[in-house]
């Protein structure tokens, strides 16, 4: 089974993964929770930051991560990138495994797209190389080899993962006042439009929705792929229709 979910920022959002609220029944390592960025436990190298990896490395599931923006990408440079299910990835633990931009992976039998990276809205209260990288945005040659990939596989793939969306959702969505319209965003218009795919799955927004049937944006639910679509696993999904109360209940 493939799993998703938005932000950890490290411990701040990782209570929905607790035992109440992510309560798996007879995973296995072969099962996989994907986090779409701001997974944030590669921050400091901390005790703190080394004891919730254990923690999340006792679960009985394998959790993958794409980067986001709030991400210490200095320190995760560090760790080797090695070949995995079709993409690159690095070994976290055994069984937390970041996410390369711009693979397109194996995992449950589906086609996976992962590309992270955003652009932070709070970058002038961040400290470069203590609370904000440069890296949180893609080099255009992380962006061209990308295009190299899908090139290779026919523009087709079952699932897209970004912390970002396309710009004309975020547009449309947001505003440009919060979310900066960047190269990021505008590669991410010319995915959208040329990329064949089922659903595209985002974090970073803070807020979970099914912007239509193929986009949706996660934060604190998660949800459980299905044959053709998702189910809610925790808790409630609320649609741009949802009422406040029930938004609410995600978090
Ligand atoms: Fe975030």
């Amino acid at each position: 089974m493939l799993f998703l979910t938005g932000d950890l920022h490290g411990t701040n959002d990782i209570q929905k993964l607790n035992t109440r609220r992510f309560p798996p029944k007879g995973l296995t390592r072969e099962d996989y929770l994907l986090i779409c960025g701001d997974f944030g436990l590669v921050w400091d190298n901390s005790k703190e930051d080394r004891n919730w990896l254990d923690w999340l490395e006792s679960k009985p599931w394998t959790t993958l991560w794409i980067d986001g923006n709030h991400e210490n990408f200095d320190l995760l440079a560090d760790y080797p990138v090695t070949d995995w299910h079709g993409g690159q990835v690095q070994y976290i633990r055994p069984h937390i495994l970041h996410l390369c931009r711009g693979g397109l992976f194996d995992i449950d039998g589906r086609k996976v797209f992962a590309f992270g990276g955003a652009e932070s809205h709070d970058k002038k209260y961040r400290v470069p190389g203590r609370s904000y990288w440069e890296q949180e945005l893609p080099s255009a040659a992380e962006m061209e080899k990308a295009r190299k990939r899908l090139d290779e596989a026919g523009w087709q793939a079952d699932i897209v993962v970004t912390h970002s969306m396309p710009q004309h959702w975020q547009a449309a969505l947001f505003g440009e006042q919060i979310y900066a319209h960047n190269a990021l965003t505008d590669f991410f218009d010319e995915i959208d439009s040329k990329l064949s795919f089922r659903m595209w799955f985002s974090g970073h927004y803070h807020t979970s929705r099914i912007i239509d049937p193929k986009h949706i944006l996660l934060y604190n639910n998660i949800i459980r792929l299905t044959e053709d679509s998702f189910v809610r696993v925790y808790p409630v999904l609320g649609g741009p229709e949802a009422q406040p109360g029930e938004l609410a209940e995600a978090y």
